[in-house]
Order: C-alpha cells, then sequence, then structure tokens
C-alpha cells in the first residue's frame, strides 16, 4: 500500500514509473474488452466532498478495468448531513475493509489527515488549491504521447490564468519541471501565488507576448468558487487578454499544442471549440486520465509487489 497525494512526494522516479505503466494500461484500454483481473478482491471508495465530473469518472472507470469493487460515497445522502465527521466517516468505512481511498475535498492537506485515520492507501483527487498529481501525470503523459519524448527536456509550457486558486497549476509546475521543461506562468498578477517567487518558474503578464515561443499552452480555468476577493475587474477584460481566441491559436508555433484540464469557462478562458482544432490535446486528456488513473491505483495498491505479468491476464 502507498499513497499518491502530491508530485513532490511522488518524487521523478516514481512519476516516470506510474507514466510508464499508464502506456500499459493504455494497452489495455485499446482492447475489446478492456478488463484485467489484477485488482480483484481489492475495494476502492471514491470519497468526493467537492464536485467533478471527470477526475470522479476516470478513477471509476480505472477501478472497474482493473476488476476492483468501487464504493460510491456521495455527501448529499451521508451521515455527514446529519454531522458526522470526516475521521467517523474515514474509520466506518475503514471498518468495511476497504484497500484505497480516492479523496476530493475543498481543504488543502486533507489527504494527508486522512492517512492518520485509516490504513488504506490514498489517492488525491484534488486538495483545495493545493494538489492535483492524478491530473498532472496525465498531462505529463498527454504531452509525452502528442511529443514522442519521454522527458520533457526542450519543451516550454506556458500555463495562464488563475494560478492563484489552481491545485492543477501547482501540480503540474512541480510535474513539468522536474521531467525537464521549461515553465512560464502567464495571468495578471493578482491571479499569480504570492509566493511565485519561489516557484522554478518564468512569468508574464501578457498571453499575447508568449504564443510564439511556447510548446505547450495550458489554459486554466478561471475558478470563480474559490475567489474571495475581486481580483480581477472585469470579467469581460479578463476574457480580452487572457481567453484563447482563434486568431490568438494562428499565432502559435507550427507543432505547438493546446491544453485545459476541464471543466472549460466558455467565453471567458476558451473562445474557441476545442474539437475544431487540430492543435487541441484536450480530448486526449480525456482519454489518458483513464489509463493513468489505473496505472496509479494498480501501483499504489500492489506497490510494485506483482509485476507487470499480471496486466497480461485477461479478466474473466
Ligand atoms: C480541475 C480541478 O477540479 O481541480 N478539474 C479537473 O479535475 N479536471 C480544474 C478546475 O476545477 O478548474
Amino acid at each position: 500500500m502507498s499513497h499518491v497525494r502530491s508530485i513532490d512526494e511522488l518524487g521523478v522516479e516514481r512519476v516516470r514509473e506510474l507514466l510508464d505503466l499508464a502506456t500499459h494500461m493504455a494497452e489495455i484500454n485499446s482492447r475489446p474488452v478492456p478488463k484485467v483481473p489484477a485488482l480483484r478482491g481489492r475495494t476502492v471508495v471514491s470519497l468526493f466532498l467537492e464536485d467533478s465530473t471527470r477526475t470522479r469518472l476516470s478513477f471509476e472507470t480505472a477501478a472497474k478495468r482493473l476488476s476492483a469493487e468501487t464504493m460510491n460515497f456521495s455527501v448529499s445522502t451521508s451521515s455527514v448531513n446529519k454531522g458526522e465527521s470526516l475521521r467517523d466517516t474515514i474509520e466506518t468505512i475503514t471498518d468495511m475493509g476497504v484497500d484505497a481511498f480516492v479523496v476530493r475535498h475543498k481543504s488543502a492537506g486533507i489527504p494527508w489527515q486522512i492517512a492518520q485515520w485509516t490504513t488504506a492507501s490514498i489517492i488525491n483527487a484534488g486538495d483545495g488549491a493545493h494538489q492535483h498529481p492524478t491530473q498532472a501525470l496525465l498531462d505529463c503523459y498527454t504531452i509525452r504521447e502528442a511529443f514522442g519524448c519521454t522527458d520533457l527536456v526542450g519543451l516550454t509550457a506556458a500555463i495562464v490564468g488563475d494560478i492563484r486558486h489552481s491545485r492543477v497549476a501547482r501540480s503540474n509546475v512541480q510535474a513539468f519541471t522536474m521531467l525537464g521543461a521549461r515553465v512560464l506562468l502567464v495571468a495578471p498578477t493578482t491571479l499569480l501565488p504570492d509566493d511565485h517567487r519561489h516557484w522554478p518558474v518564468e512569468t508574464s503578464t501578457s498571453l499575447d507576448d508568449v504564443l510564439d515561443s511556447v510548446d505547450v499552452l495550458y489554459m486554466l480555468r478561471l475558478q470563480s468558487e474559490r475567489m474571495s476577493q475581486g481580483l480581477i475587474p472585469h470579467l469581460a477584460e479578463y476574457a480580452t487578454r487572457f481567453g484563447l481566441t482563434h486568431a490568438r491559436v494562428g499565432r502559435l508555433a507550427s507543432g505547438a499544442r493546446i491544453m485545459h484540464p476541464g471543466p472549460m469557462n466558455r467565453g471567458v478562458e476558451m473562445h474557441v471549440d476545442p474539437s475544431e482544432i487540430a492543435q487541441s490535446l484536450i480530448h486526449r486528456q480525456v482519454a489518458n486520465g483513464v489509463s493513468v488513473r489505473m496505472a496509479v491505483l494498480y501501483s499504489a495498491l500492489t506497490s510494485g509487489a506483482q509485476s507487470t505479468s499480471i496486466l497480461e491476464e485477461v479478466a474473466s
């Protein structure tokens, strides 16, 4: 058993291992019956205390493709609504015999707190504005696939928009730089984190200035639900300065690719339809999310004790 809680905690070797393992999982996903018995008898609980579509469904799909049992915890119909504490909830579910919790919560640090209360593996599916390691892994996997590389050495990635409130940006800065990429943060200064000077990045306040020099343009959602003060003067002004338009797509260097973790704010940071632009990797990110989360669950629940040969078996 091990945890997957942040990119820095994983470290570069484990990040590389997980990306390589995801390649095996992608092969399974390409089969007519994309299912193996690798995690038969294991139980994975989804504990999402914050909204999610793709992360939740892709973890669930990943667990099922590895033949794990899945339990779904829905806050709106649980005893959390009767005032049960998170600790009591975790301890109660642990007593039922579970192997992993996939956790999303609005507070930074929750995955580390929960690990004190259970012997199960903790997989962080997003904690506040802190970390979202599986998003970063699937993004690195998608970049490796698109550029045909193993590490990201020689690539420049610009992460654009609401970096201050973004756990995706925090995890991606760690993962991209760990694999050798140069990272630019592009945002109004009010949407940069206070401590960005300590990050291994360069910054710019102008999207137009960086367009022709990036390999990966990574757009972020403006996260109004995490914004407590008026950090931008006007949404329309933000959309004009930092939104991706057809004209801006046209100014990207040839070979540059566009990414977004979803959900998108159409008309704010995205004025183009990703389905209609050849440079978009957004659908690949979603598809690769399943393979990467299979790798994460398999690695966390077997701790490398089983060889990947078990992945060759076909589920009955
Ligand atoms: C992100 C998240 O929830 O952190 N989405 C995701 O997991 N695909 C990004 C966001 O909410 O903007």
